[in-house]
Formats: structure tokens, sequence, C-alpha cells
């Protein structure tokens, strides 16, 4: 959720044609270069037993996936299996070519507020509004429903959990379980599209069953409310990354407003704390020892900083973009995607308009090639394999010219094939990084499983903020 803004109706007719996966594994041209392989091999050998042994590799090959080199990413592939490289010079245009790559691999975007809408627009009932036809007759400014998701591609997405931070030191803790019900209703009441997943593996099977894998990132550190058992209840319930903070301060953590000092409001925001406190440096290691991924979108650039320095985890930015190509301070800045590189994460590019083009870097209305422009320039500064997608629809009010909905996805893959981008290249900023990213962080969670849970509790001095809302204790009788 970046902005909401003035809501206008939309009379155009959505595409409804829903286009579901095709297996790679059983496409014409697949099957047609397994039958040149196993014709030359023939030629080339009497040997029944050579047949034999190259057959088994084969089929060892199709039936697990292949273990990419090391030449294919960065060494944290080591060890990994994962889906297969693909070979897309089949495909006839460059539309063709993008939609043959988004079957192959999961594009897994970071960030959309579907539910939001549920709140705002139907009182948090999920089964008064279905998902299964065009909502833009319903729902003004809809980015995102099930034909037009299919016929984008999507892979799998963090639907975001997000809550406003006016319920900061308020209800901000059950209005967030309220926004995960919604989420988990509307992923439940549509199995045949969505599959509720909470781990790396689950996001590749979700896909090979033809579903689009549903996670949950927690919008904003508010949604704790300082509180390291309500972070981790909320990991049980199935939220696999949070975002260190929203626009707002948490008691623990700058966020981007504090980086211009006319969007910084004392009042409102509070002291400076110059990025994490002691307790904002625990909560990041209780999300490394939980496997929950860090999110620095919305942070300031110095909690960046510090969460980066503190993480044992790669991290993500879920839906911001790159600084030098637009200025404004909810993108992220060359000294910090050096920083990213070395951690190992992911910057996953945010479409929101005012974060594509601004001046005076850009003045014209911002078009799909402008979101190009973001993807290569963090692909020429740090590399392919720290850049993906997080295109924050339903939570922005508008969008550059080609890029309107979730089904335009195949549309910007496309523009990456015109500018000479590879499959292999184009599965990475689909979903082979996020993937990456997060096996690293179950990984460093196993690693750190021998841990106790960090028992930390805010101080009554950082707390003074939070007073009027906290239960005295002493009817405990303590
Ligand atoms: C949709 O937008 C139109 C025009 O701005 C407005 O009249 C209408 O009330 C809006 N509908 C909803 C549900 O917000
Ligand atoms: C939402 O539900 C509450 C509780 O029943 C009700 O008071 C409120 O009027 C409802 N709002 C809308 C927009 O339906
Ligand atoms: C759902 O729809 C029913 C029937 O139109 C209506 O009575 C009810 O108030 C709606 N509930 C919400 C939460 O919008
Ligand atoms: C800061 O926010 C407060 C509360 O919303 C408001 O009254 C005040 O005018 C704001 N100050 C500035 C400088 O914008
Ligand atoms: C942002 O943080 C990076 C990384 O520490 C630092 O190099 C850079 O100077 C900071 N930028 C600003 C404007 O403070
Ligand atoms: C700082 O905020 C002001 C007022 O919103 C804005 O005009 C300016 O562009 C911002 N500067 C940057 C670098 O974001
Ligand atoms: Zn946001």
């Amino acid at each position: 959720m970046d902005a909401t803004g003035d809501v206008t109706f939309s009379n155009k007719v959505g595409s409804s044609n829903a286009s579901p996966r095709s297996n790679l594994f059983n496409t014409p041209q697949t099957r047609m270069q397994t039958r040149i392989v196993y014709g030359s091999l023939v030629g080339l050998t009497v040997l029944v037993l050579a047949l034999v042994i190259a057959l088994a590799v084969v089929a060892s090959k199709k039936s697990t996936g292949r273990e990419p080199s090391a030449a294919a990413g960065s060494d944290a592939w080591n060890g990994v299996w994962d889906l297969p490289e693909v070979d897309c010079s089949y495909a006839k245009d460059k539309l063709e070519r993008a939609k043959c790559v988004l079957d192959s691999y999961p594009l897994i975007d970071g960030h959309n507020d579907l539910s939001a809408k549920y709140r705002i627009y139907s009182n948090t009932s999920v089964y008064n509004v279905s998902l299964t036809s065009d909502l833009r007759t319903i729902w003004n400014m809809s980015h995102t429903d099930i034909p037009r998701l299919r016929a984008g591609k999507l892979g799998g997405q963090f639907w975001a959990c997000f809550v406003p931070c006016g319920s900061q030191y308020k209800d901000a803790v059950r209005l967030s379980l309220e926004q995960l019900d919604i989420i988990e209703k509307f992923v439940r009441r549509n199995p045949e599209t969505f599959t509720w997943v909470t781990t790396s593996q689950g996001i590749i099977d979700a896909f090979k069953a033809g579903r689009v894998a549903s996670l949950v990132g927690l919008e904003g550190g508010h949604s704790i409310d300082s509180s390291l058992g309500t972070l981790r209840m909320f990991y049980n319930l199935g939220v696999r990354y949070m975002t260190i903070t929203h626009s707002c301060n948490t008691p623990w953590a700058d966020n981007w407003k504090m980086d211009n000092e006319s969007t910084y409001n004392e009042t409102v925001d509070g002291p400076k704390l110059g990025g994490l406190t002691e307790f904002g440096e625990k909560v990041i290691l209780e999300m490394n020892r939980l496997g929950m991924l860090i999110d620095l979108s919305h942070v300031a650039n110095a909690t960046m900083e510090d969460a980066l320095r503190v993480s044992k985890a790669p991290v993500i930015f879920s839906h911001s973009s790159a600084f030098s190509v637009c200025n404004h301070f909810r993108n992220v800045q060359d000294s910090v995607l050096h920083l990213l590189k070395e951690n190992g994460g992911v910057v996953m590019v945010n479409f929101y308009d005012k974060y594509v083009t601004c001046p005076p870097m850009r003045t014209s209305a911002s078009k799909l090639k402008h979101v190009a422009d973001h993807i290569d320039y963090i692909k020429n500064l740090i590399g392919v394999d720290y850049v993906g997608i997080g295109a924050d629809y339903d939570g922005v009010p508008s969008l550059p010219e080609g890029l309107e909905d979730v089904s335009t996805y195949p549309a910007l893959f496309a523009e990456l094939v015109a500018r000479r981008w590879s499959d292999l290249d184009l599965q990475k900023l689909a979903g082979r990084n996020l993937i990456r990213v997060f096996r690293k962080a179950e990984k460093v969670r196993d690693e750190m499983s021998y841990m106790p849970p960090f028992e930390d509790m805010l101080s009554e001095d950082e707390n003074s903020h939070n007073k009027p809302c906290r239960t005295d204790l002493s009817i405990w009788g303590m």
C-alpha cells in the first residue's frame, strides 16, 4: 500500500479469458527436442548399455529438475534443486517468448493490496464479492481479479496485510488479524486458483499444480505493537515477511519520511531514532530466527543500513524502485543497492507511477518502458541476481501506461526480451531470485534453531507513545 487516491469509475471491459498455465514439460517443442536427442543417441552408438545410462540421466533430470550450475547464479544456488532453465527461442515474437518464460518459472510478485479493497469496499466480506469475473464492474480502480491474473501469468503473490498508521497505538493488531483473515478467506474460497503457501518449496509445488502460490507479508512494524510474542504468532499464522515500518515510525525504527525534512513531522513521527534502536535490532534477529523475511520497503535509509548490517539472512524490498532513476525516498539509493548485493537480497520493483518517473530526472508521464528502465538500472548496477517484481497493485491510485493491472506482466517481460534479456535472466527476475532469498532465509532459520526465542521487551521510556493503550498490569496482581 502506498497511497489511496480519488477513485474513478471505469467501465472498460476486462480480458476475462483465463489462460491456465501450460505444462512446460509437455509442449510440442520439448517433445520434439527429446525425440531428436534420442535419435542421435541411437545413431551415435550401438551400445545398449550407453543408451540405458543416457536415458537414465535424462529421466532423472526430468523428474527432479536440474541442479543449477554455479555459472547460472551466485554461490547461493549450490546444492539447491530448482526448476529447470528453459529455451524459449522457438517463440515467434517477444510476447510469446515472455509468456514461455512465465510458463517455465513462477512470477512471484512481492506486494499486492487486494485485501485492503475488501476492507474499503465490502466491509471485509469476501463472500459478497467474487474474484472470478471482472471486478472493475463493481469496484473503482480494481487492479486484481482471477481472469486478469491468469492472463498476466502470475505464479506467486505476497498478499499485503496492511492497516493504516493511524491505528498504531490503538487497534492495529486486531485490524491486522482481520486483514490476514480476509486474505485467508479469499485464498480458501478460490482453491482452483490459489494455494496457501508458507515455504519456498510450497511456491514451486503450487506452480507445478497450476495454482497461484499465496503468501502473506505484514506491511508495517506497527502491526506487532512492539511485541516479539505478537511477531511470533503472526509467523505461526503464516506471515512470511514483515515490512519493518510503513510510512510512520515505530518506537524502534525510522520510516522513509525521516529522509526528507519536508516530509518529517515531529508531532506525528516522534523524535528521529537514527535507524533501528537496540530493540529494533532484536526484531531483525528474531525474524531471522523465525525464518520471516525482512522487508525494507518504506523504511528510512538509516534503517536499511542498520537492518542490512544486523540481518543474518538476505533481505527484500517488497515494492521499491531505484532512487537514481526516480529520486523518491521510497526508492532505494545506489549505496544501499551495493549493500543489498553483498547481503544477497532482492529489490522487487514498484510500478507506482509516482515512484517510476519524477522530476527532475523525468517529467513525462510514466510508461511501461520506464519501469523497464528501473529494472535495467538495478541489473546494470548490481547484477541480475538481485532484482524482482513488486508491483503494488491495488495499493496505488495510478500506474504507468501499459501496466494498468495484473494482466500486464507479460508485456513488461516482452519489453525486456526486446532489450535482449536472456530466458534465464527473465526467470531470475520473475522468481528465481526471490526463491533463492527465501531458501537462504529458511536455511538461516534452521541454523539458528538452537537459540531460544528473544524475550526482550520495549522499555518504559521507549514505550512512552504507547501509554494510553496499555493495560495497567496490576490487575494481574503484578
Ligand atoms: C466510483 O467513482 C465514481 C466517480 O468518481 C463515484 O461517483 C462513485 O461513487 C465511485 N464508487 C465507489 C464504490 O467508490
Ligand atoms: C460494516 O459493518 C459494521 C458492523 O456491522 C457496520 O456498523 C457498518 O455500517 C458497516 N459498513 C458498511 C460500509 O457496510
Ligand atoms: C453482504 O451481502 C448481503 C446481501 O446483499 C448484505 O445483506 C450484507 O450486508 C453484505 N455484507 C457485507 C459485510 O457487506
Ligand atoms: C504536523 O502534524 C500535526 C498533526 O497532524 C499538524 O497539526 C501540524 O500542522 C503538522 N506540522 C507541519 C509542520 O506540517
Ligand atoms: C544511505 O545509506 C547508505 C548506506 O549506509 C549510505 O552510504 C548513504 O550515504 C546514505 N544516504 C544518505 C542520503 O544518507
Ligand atoms: C522532499 O519533500 C518535498 C515536499 O514533499 C518534495 O517537494 C521534494 O521533492 C522531496 N525531496 C526528495 C528528494 O524526495
Ligand atoms: Zn507500501
